[in-house]
């Protein structure tokens, strides 16, 4: 038992922190950082019917960004409040210069028992061996489509190729189980599901199809866009024998199927849209500059970077991080009216 924890004023306690290690990324996928013509395509209508701003990227300068150390410390402290795991996320984290040096720190941290990583998957077959060497436990990629033409206009990038090569070094390296995820955009991506799902079944890998949520810099999230989680399921059922994966993990945030006959292999559908999971929410995020989030649709922040970089001991750290958690919001309010979508898109939230 922990002398403190982290819990909010719903009842909720935190057991894991997203940490975004830096804002940049080197894709442009269209539900996040749309920039392409592609993007520009797809989201035209959408800018004038939503009357929404699309946001300006601009990424932080560096001096924003929290050092290694400073992000060592804030793990160390949180982990000392009861947080088990640790995921990096970005932008994509392998543009991070040396993230194997953090990843080190960050397995050596006592009570950390699970250390994971997001990426987009381009650098990872470079990275992959200092990682797995450094302490790296899991390993996510986002992969939304298995055609190349498809990939490309979807991420603004052609770089199927490497993607592959990265999960097939990551499955070599023995990371288990090799997770992959995609984003279920309709008329974009939602005929690829059962082909998704295969390329799962046959790599024996986790796969996890995700709704649409409003976190695009193009401002262009509509209700319409939602492939839901339960129609997803349902195409899958038709194509394939699955089993429901029973879990005693209430904050899991997937539903998890297996198939018959295919171990190692999965499926998982995570709606956060269509059936939101906030009542059993663990998470706690901290962006590359320095900013504790307690929702990816938060639209306040706490700026922990101001208190590590004022002299604060670890307990004033500790306060912090407990007063942020108490504030956390109950849940979002997706698709509600009055909704407002947060200044941040997912590129600088990580997932
Ligand atoms: N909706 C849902 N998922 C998103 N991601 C990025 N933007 C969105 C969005 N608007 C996912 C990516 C990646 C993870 C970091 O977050 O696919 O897997
Ligand atoms: Fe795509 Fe992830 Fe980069 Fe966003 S941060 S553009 S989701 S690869």
């Amino acid at each position: 038992m922990h002398a403190a924890s982290l819990t909010d004023s719903h009842g909720r306690t935190l057991r894991d922190l997203r940490v975004s290690v830096t804002d940049r990324c080197n894709f442009r996928c269209l539900y996040c950082l749309p920039e392409t013509e592609a993007a520009a395509n797809f989201y035209q209508s959408r800018f004038i019917k939503n009357g929404a701003q699309r946001i300006a990227r601009q990424w932080h300068s560096a001096e924003k960004i929290l050092t290694f150390e400073e992000i060592e410390r804030i793990v160390r402290v949180a982990v000392n409040l009861g947080i088990e795991k640790i995921r990096l996320t970005g932008g994509e984290p392998l543009l991070r210069q040396q993230l194997e040096k953090l990843v080190e720190k960050i397995a050596k941290i006592d009570g950390v028992r699970d250390l994971a990583l997001t990426t987009n998957g381009f650098f990872f077959a470079q990275k992959a061996k200092a990682l797995r060497d450094a302490g790296l436990q899991r390993i996510s990629f986002s992969m939304d489509s298995l055609d190349r033409e498809n990939f490309k206009k979807i991420t603004g990038r052609d770089s199927l190729q490497e993607v592959l090569d990265g999960i097939d070094t990551a499955q070599q390296l023995g990371f288990a189980p090799v997770k992959v995820n995609a984003v279920v955009i309709k008329g974009i991506n939602d005929h690829e599901i059962e082909a998704l799902a295969g390329f799962a079944q046959k790599k024996q890998i986790s796969f996890r199809f995700i709704e649409f949520m409003p976190l695009d810099s193009g401002r262009a999230w509509q209700k319409d866009l939602v492939v839901r989680g339960s129609d997803i399921l349902q195409r899958l059922q038709k194509a394939f024998r699955l089993q429901p994966v029973v879990s005693a993990n209430k904050s899991e945030t997937a539903k998890r199927w297996s198939f018959e006959n295919s171990p190692g292999a999965e499926i998982g559908i995570i709606a956060p849209v269509s059936e939101p999971f906030c009542g059993h929410c663990n998470r706690l995020r901290l962006t590359a500059d320095g900013k504790l989030r307690t929702c990816l649709f938060s639209v306040v922040e706490q700026d922990i970077r101001a208190v590590v970089r004022s002299n604060a001991d670890d307990a004033a750290i500790a306060n912090f991080l407990q007063d942020a958690v108490w504030k956390k919001e109950a849940r979002h309010h997706i698709g509600e009216p009055g909704f407002v979508q947060p200044e941040r898109t997912m590129s600088c939230i990580g997932g």
